[in-house]
């Protein structure tokens, strides 16, 4: 089934859950513009949680998703929001939706899990997976170890559900590849960190369009290496061997970014910011990204 249809979206646009970022008035701002915008519950409670869906159903009637990221230590409190009041799409990510998957898809919700390499791709097929975002190490945030290009084919050759391709797509050009790559959309995220209803300070999009080609660096180890634009904290976490030291310099860094400290915020952020140039609505971005979709994509399901 195309993913249009699938998702009840009008172009296969995702715009990928970011952490403290993608609250509701991006979410909306996507979603309204023909793509699908998906809300951050890191940091969330239930009762926020309660009131982000009501302030999103408030002003769009159009699809949206909400991604539970699963390494947070409170799923079990925010899971019986997303059972009382289903919500359209669940993306999840950084653990296995194995415990709720079959609940969520009963109660007609799609699940859509991010997932790094092609054993756990199948695996989430095996238990369900409505979709999956195939994600390579080009993206920003925490990253796997494939890139998005050899990642994708191998993806789409080994499942037979819709593979939606992540990482360093931020350009029509990047989305007419993943489908070339038999990707059936597309997730974004650095690219939204440069629309205009984005939440975070001026000063993380002035970073993002002044990045150039080599402007992401890679710090932390194993499941931990986290993707973001280079600047005095991203030295010093390069320079320590100290995991207290690493620990202490990282703590809260994310909310420092959003909230414009330079020097001390983790500026999350993927190789794509190269190419992002100007602060835009959300909306020129989803019709930008939205000629890159192939005018007749072939059904291959
Ligand atoms: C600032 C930032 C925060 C992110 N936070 C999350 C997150 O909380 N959960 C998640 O599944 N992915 C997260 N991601 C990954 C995005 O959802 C998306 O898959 C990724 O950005 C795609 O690659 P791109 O940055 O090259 O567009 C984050 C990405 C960025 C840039």
């Amino acid at each position: 089934m195309h993913l249009t249809r699938l998702l009840h979206i009008q172009n296969p646009i995702i715009q990928g859950s970011m952490a403290r970022i993608s609250t509701p008035a991006l979410v909306i701002a996507v979603s309204e513009a023909g793509g699908l915008g998906v809300l951050t519950t890191t940091g969330a409670t239930a009762e926020s949680l309660q009131q982000d869906l009501k302030t999103i159903r408030a002003a769009t009637k159009k699809s949206f998703g909400v991604n539970l990221m699963l390494q947070q230590p409170n799923i079990a409190e925010l899971l019986p929001v997303l059972q009382a009041d289903p919500v359209p799409v669940v993306f999840t990510s950084a653990g296995n939706p194995a415990p709720f998957m079959k609940e969520l898809l009963g109660l007609g919700t799609k699940v859509i899990p991010v997932i790094p390499n092609v054993k756990i791709a199948k695996k989430m097929m095996a238990l369900g997976a409505s979709a999956i975002v195939a994600e390579g190490l080009e993206s920003g945030g925490h990253i796997g170890t494939e890139t998005t290009m050899a990642l994708v084919p191998q993806v789409v050759a080994a499942v037979t559900i819709p593979v939606i391709a992540a990482g360093g797509i931020g350009t029509a050009a990047g989305v007419k590849a993943a489908f070339a790559l038999g990707a059936s959309g597309v997730q974004v995220g650095t690219a939204f960190l440069a629309a205009e209803q984005t939440p975070v300070h001026n000063n993380y999009k002035q970073m993002v369009i002044q990045a150039d080609d080599n402007g992401t660096v890679v710090t932390g180890t194993g499941g931990d290496r986290v993707r973001g634009l280079k600047n005095a904290l991203t030295e010093k976490l390069l320079a320590t061997t100290d995991p207290a030291t690493f620990e202490q310099l990282s703590r809260g860094s994310l909310q420092r970014a959003i909230e414009g400290d330079v020097d001390r915020g983790s500026f999350m952020a993927g190789q794509i910011a190269g190419a992002i140039h100007e602060i835009r609505p959300a909306k020129a971005i989803v019709t930008e990204l939205a000629k890159g979709v192939p005018t007749i994509i072939e059904d291959l399901f």
